[in-house]
């Protein structure tokens, strides 16, 4: 057995290092091309009972194939990892298979690339973590669940669903969890993200349900040609940092006809990123659309060339938001917010230049810049409690060349209190080239920095 262990071992070894060999292998495997490797790690016996009609090709490999179990209990890392490897391998396009009717338990784990060829991940049943932070290793403090690395050429899809268990981890506090005792606890800083693909390219996720995940549900940073389409989002209006999709370091992305209900940003659009089409988005109740915030620690910014299209914002704190904090350097430039539906959303229009969520950031005088961003056809209803456009910019480095067209806002029909319909400027720049429901007419005419341009860090 160790003898025959050891010569499978080295077979693999040369099939790596040797693709001629490893085709001819595969020829006399009748069909199952995987059986070298998997042998190693271990031995599966495929067995008939999980094989769906649809499941059964040549590089499809079923996690239950290699030992998942699928009770929503039982640990099945191993199996995903082994189902990754085989996938990962594969000649041709393997596809990961989950298969419907169960749900897999999965701890924190890294899926690495590259692969052999373009890889499908096909999550039809259910996957979820441990149960809360008290359930997760504290080994696993990696603040992420699910991570695709160095991945060139990978669709993620299915009709599962991805659950992220994150009640508990909502729940925890910073005060409580603040080292009782010298005790290592994980707590709220550790809340994990999701899903998240680093350092990958041409990547398309599709068609997938995901909920409740502990913080953000998809990070995509330091990415290229990302395309994301027809997800359903979902997580409670309360339930802390869960926004929908946030990317970061990450050009050339579509996020298309999607629905979005959750505690923070549906899209966030962080440092580093370029080319950017948002579309046929429904979001609510969240904190609707954000740039940023950028600039945080003083730190370089630069995103441009993002558009916001064809969505429908509703019952939300924000609708259509650029935030940066004070101190940072950089710009943002090149936004276009257009046909834009707001239900019932207390800022549907925001520039804030002093980001500050703890009340607490002193004055600084340099600023990430804002510029080039048109709204266009921005209409609905807004919580009257806010004005319905703000645009708080710096005073040294003022907001400049926004432009408003078709931006109807009106106070919600159970608007209550005192109701604010008058716009908010503060050294912000721009045109209004069409009449604006409220009227806009503290925009200021030209183009002015109070720095030396010499002083401001373009991108
Ligand atoms: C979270 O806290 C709330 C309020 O304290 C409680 O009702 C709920 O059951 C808790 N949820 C979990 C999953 O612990
Ligand atoms: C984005 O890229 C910059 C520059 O390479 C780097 O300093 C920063 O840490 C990156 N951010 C993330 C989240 O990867
Ligand atoms: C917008 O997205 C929704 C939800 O995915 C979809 O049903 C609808 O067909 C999309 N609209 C267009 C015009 O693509
Ligand atoms: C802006 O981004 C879009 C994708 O959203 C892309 O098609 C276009 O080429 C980009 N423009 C420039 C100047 O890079
Ligand atoms: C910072 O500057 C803004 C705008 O000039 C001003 O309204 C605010 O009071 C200042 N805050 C502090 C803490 O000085
Ligand atoms: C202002 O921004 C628009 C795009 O929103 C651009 O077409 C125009 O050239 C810009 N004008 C200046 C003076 O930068
Ligand atoms: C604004 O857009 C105009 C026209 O495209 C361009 O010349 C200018 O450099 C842009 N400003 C910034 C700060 O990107």
């Amino acid at each position: 057995m160790f003898l025959q262990r050891i010569t499978l071992f080295l077979i693999f070894i040369t099939c790596l290092f040797f693709p001629t060999i490893r085709g001819k292998l595969h020829s006399h495997a009748n069909g199952k091309q995987w059986l070298p490797m998997s042998r190693i790690w271990l031995p599966p016996s495929p067995s008939p009972e999980v094989v769906s009609p649809n499941a059964n090709g040549p590089f499809v490999f079923n996690v239950k194939s290699f030992g998942a179990v699928g009770d929503g209990v039982s640990d099945d890392t191993e199996a995903f990892k082994l189902a990754w490897d085989a996938a990962c391998h594969a000649e041709e396009s393997g596809t990961l298979f989950v298969p419907k009717g169960h749900i897999f338990m999965i701890q924190s784990t890294t899926f690495t690339g590259p692969c052999n060829s373009k890889l499908t991940f096909k999550v039809d049943g259910t996957i979820w973590p441990p149960d809360g932070p008290d359930s997760w290793p504290l080994s696993s403090r990696k603040r992420q669940w699910l991570v695709f690395y160095r991945i060139n050429g990978m669709l993620m899809q299915g009709s599962g669903l991805i659950d992220g268990r994150g009640e508990k981890w909502w729940n925890l506090s910073y005060k409580s969890h603040k080292g009782a005792n010298g005790a290592k606890q994980l707590g709220p800083g550790d809340r994990p993200v999701a899903i998240r693909f680093f350092e990958s390219s041409n990547l398309r996720v599709e068609g997938l349900k995901i909920k409740n995940s502990p913080k953000f549900h998809f990070r995509f940073d330091e990415c290229q040609n990302v395309h994301v389409e027809k997800l359903i989002i979902k997580s409670p209006a309360l339930s802390p940092n869960t926004d929908g999709i946030h990317i970061e370091n990450t050009t050339n992305v579509n996020i298309h006809n999607s629905v979005i209900s959750n505690g923070d940003d549906c899209v966030s659009v962080g440092a580093g990123c370029y080319n950017v089409d948002i579309r046929n988005i429904t979001c609510g109740p969240s904190h609707g659309i954000s740039i940023g915030s950028l600039g945080n620690y003083n730190s370089r910014a630069c995103v441009s060339n993002i558009t916001v299209s064809d969505s429908i914002i509703k019952h939300s704190d924000n609708g259509v938001r650029i935030k940066t904090w004070q101190g940072g350097r950089g710009a943002v430039s090149k936004v276009v917010f257009n046909n834009i539906q707001m239900d019932t959303v207390r800022n549907p229009i925001i520039i804030d230049q002093y980001y500050c969520p703890s009340k607490n950031c002193h004055n600084q005088s340099y600023a990430v810049s804002v510029s080039n961003v048109s709204y266009s056809n921005i209409k609905g209803t807004y919580d009257a409690r806010s004005p319905p456009m703000r645009f708080a910019c710096s005073d040294s480095v003022p907001c400049t060349n926004l432009t408003l067209s078709e931006v109807e806002l009106l106070p919600a029909a159970h608007s209550q209190g005192k109701i604010l319909t008058n716009p908010f400027c503060w050294k912000v720049y721009g045109t209004v080239q069409t009449l604006t429901t409220p009227h806009v007419l503290c925009l200021l005419e030209g183009n002015q920095l109070t720095l030396k341009p010499r002083d401001v860090v373009w991108c």
